[in-house]
């Protein structure tokens, strides 16, 4: 990835508060799309050690080939390292919060922001699981306030889900669903409750998982193996849908009875949805239809589709157990 020379949307100016793990990820990548940055933390011993990762970030980009020796002092001179919130805040036309998941301290810090930042600003923040309403509560503007739930390494997983505020205005959500585009991201629009879509799968995935080891049934290294060479290899490929269907609902209702009866565990009660599918015949690719519907000669595409993803995802993999 060289320096891109065109700014996404029309912001020109971001302020992200909080330097840490994040907020350093978010610096960078918005300076190596001609942004200017102004990175707040709390003292100057922080923004040195997020100037340190940022720094180190794009040396390996350059090692790759992936940005220009010259691209690298550009980005460095885009990004305002300062611990000057509020002299800040009226000059972004983006701020994204990413200070600790203490909620809190959110809220004193959105209450600084909704009352310094212009008017017209989008004031997100990257909360993993805080709803965006309670944390915006009373805000002056609120048709301004979107979060905007990244992942990490935000500077490269593509994923963002866009939690619009109840009163956000229509005009802001497409101006930050454009500008998230010309980041390179793919931005996903998902209602405001506790974990939005991703941590929800994320928690239960890791509980799960959490489980195995304290019942003594697999290490974590076991876990970690079976999982990354199983249904994870395919997560990259395709969604949870994506992959009931292909395997099948009425296989799924069949593996959620039995662990229902033998584990005793309420979470793998059979989902009411996934009953109704099966009653319905929707069994997904084999009876061309299920989650998604299978129009003529969809199902043979989808196939090979999946070989051609599988494939080019096994030779990479390889690549990687070779280097390991
Ligand atoms: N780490 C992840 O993988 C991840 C992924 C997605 C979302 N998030 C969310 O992003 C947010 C930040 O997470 P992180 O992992 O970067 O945390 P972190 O602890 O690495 O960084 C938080 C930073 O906020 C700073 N800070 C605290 N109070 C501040 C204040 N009043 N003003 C300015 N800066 C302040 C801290 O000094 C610290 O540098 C959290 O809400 C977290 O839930 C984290």
């Amino acid at each position: 990835m060289q320096k891109n020379n065109s700014k996404p949307g029309k912001i020109d100016t971001a302020l992200v508060v909080g330097a840490g793990i994040m907020g350093h990820g978010f610096a960078q990548l918005l300076a190596m799309h001609n942004i200017e940055v102004f990175l707040v933390d709390q003292s100057d011993d922080i923004l040195a050690r997020a100037r340190c990762w940022i720094v180190d970030n794009l040396d390996y980009m350059i090692e790759l080939g992936k940005l220009n020796t010259s691209g690298k002092e550009t980005v460095l001179s885009a990004i305002n390292f300062t611990t000057d919130l509020v002299g800040n805040l009226p000059k972004a036309d983006y701020v994204l919060e990413a200070v600790s998941e203490d909620f809190d301290l959110k809220r004193d810090v959105w209450m600084t922001m909704g009352q310094n930042a212009a008017p017209g600003t989008i004031l997100a923040s990257n909360t993993s699981s805080y709803d965006i309403n309670e944390l915006a509560e009373g805000l002056p503007n609120p048709e301004r306030i979107i979060g905007t739930h990244w992942f990490h390494p935000p500077q490269i997983t593509p994923c963002v889900e866009v939690i619009p505020s109840k009163h956000a205005d229509p005009s802001n959500i497409d101006l930050v669903m454009e500008f998230l585009t010309g980041l390179g991201k793919v931005p996903t629009i998902c209602k405001s409750a506790p974990g939005f879509v991703a941590n929800r799968i994320q928690m239960a995935l890791a509980a799960e998982a959490i489980a195995l080891v304290e019942e003594g049934l697999a290490t974590p290294a076991e876990v970690d193996s079976i999982v990354k060479n199983s249904f994870g290899f395919r997560l990259g490929a395709y969604g949870p849908f994506e992959i009931m269907d292909q395997a099948g609902a009425d296989t799924y209702l069949g593996v959620y009875r039995y662990l229902e009866e033998k584990l005793d565990k309420p979470h793998f009660k059979p989902p009411k949805l996934l009953e109704k599918q099966v009653k319905a015949g929707k069994l997904g690719l084999k009876s061309a239809s299920g989650f998604y519907v299978y129009g003529p000669g969809a199902v043979e595409t989808m196939r090979r589709d999946r070989d051609r993803k599988f494939y080019a995802r096994l030779e990479l993999v390889r690549k990687e157990w070779e280097q390991e």
